[in-house]
């Protein structure tokens, strides 16, 4: 994927959430991971690649075309994506079909009959058959968040967004979603990731971004970053989390 970041900014109030991130990836990165510290701007960094938010100032370029400024362009771009943030964000009232037909519908304007299609086959993908007609509410987490990633990829998005996708999970769970992600990466399936999790980090990723102070202290192959980080800092982030 081409990804093409200047100078930006995103600001909240005095906050400089992400504070001047300039960066080019290399065009044969297909899954990038964003790491550093609690509070470097990860989730911000990923919301503004995503067209979730507008920044403050600066300019994001994917696959050569830059992020329309308005609100109006950007929910056409952001269509084209999926996330799947740290917290399942189902609709507690709907099973989990529901859950997956819903935006296939009212987001992407299908037919209902075409989204109950897709979804099934979503949900046949990830293993999950037997819970269809459970509501989130009658589900592990980890199974809520698998059913959230098969909402997330049923309509075969250009770039997947995943914020700590298994952050708020049990070992347990957190080895079935990350085993379904990796699948993913597998497949060829175009991600950009936020994690804690170093180990899948280095063994999934391409290209590692280390952010903290909403600024880009390291950046490089997922190899060289683990193997030999040059700044001090990364270098002791990554003794001190990958002790454990
Ligand atoms: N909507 C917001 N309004 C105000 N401040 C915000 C907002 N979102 C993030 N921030 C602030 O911006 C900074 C960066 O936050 P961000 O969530 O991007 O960090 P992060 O790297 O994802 O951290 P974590 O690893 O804990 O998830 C933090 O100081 C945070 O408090
Ligand atoms: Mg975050």
């Amino acid at each position: 994927m081409s990804i093409e970041v200047r100078e930006l900014h995103q600001h909240y109030g005095a906050t400089r959430a992400v504070d001047g991130v300039s960066l080019t990836l290399p065009d044969d990165v297909q899954v990038l991971a964003l790491i550093g510290p609690s509070g470097g701007g990860k989730s911000t960094f990923l919301r503004l690649v995503g067209g979730i938010e507008t920044p403050t100032s600066g300019a994001i370029c994917v696959d050569g075309s830059e992020l329309p400024p308005g609100e109006a362009g950007l929910l056409e771009y952001r269509k084209k994506n999926g996330f799947l943030f740290q917290a399942f964000n189902l609709f507690p009232h709907l099973t989990a079909l529901e859950n997956i037909v819903l935006p296939l519908v009212q987001v992407h304007g299908w037919s209902g009959e075409k989204a109950e299609e897709r979804a099934r086959e979503a949900v046949k993908r990830f293993h999950l058959e037997a819970h269809l007609e459970k509501r989130p509410g009658q589900l592990s987490g980890g199974q809520q968040q698998r059913i959230a990633l098969a909402r997330a990829m049923a309509h075969e998005p250009a770039l997947l967004l995943l914020d700590e996708p298994t952050s708020a999970l049990d070992p347990e769970m957190k080895a079935g979603v990350l085993d379904l992600i990796e699948e993913l990466c597998n497949a060829g399936q175009r991600i950009v990731l936020s994690t804690h999790e170093m180990g899948f980090a280095r063994q999934s990723a391409d290209h590692v971004v280390f952010l903290a102070d909403g600024q880009v202290i390291e950046e490089g192959s997922a190899e060289r970053v683990f193997e030999s980080p040059g700044n001090p800092k990364v270098r002791q982030f990554l003794d001190k989390v990958m002790k454990w």
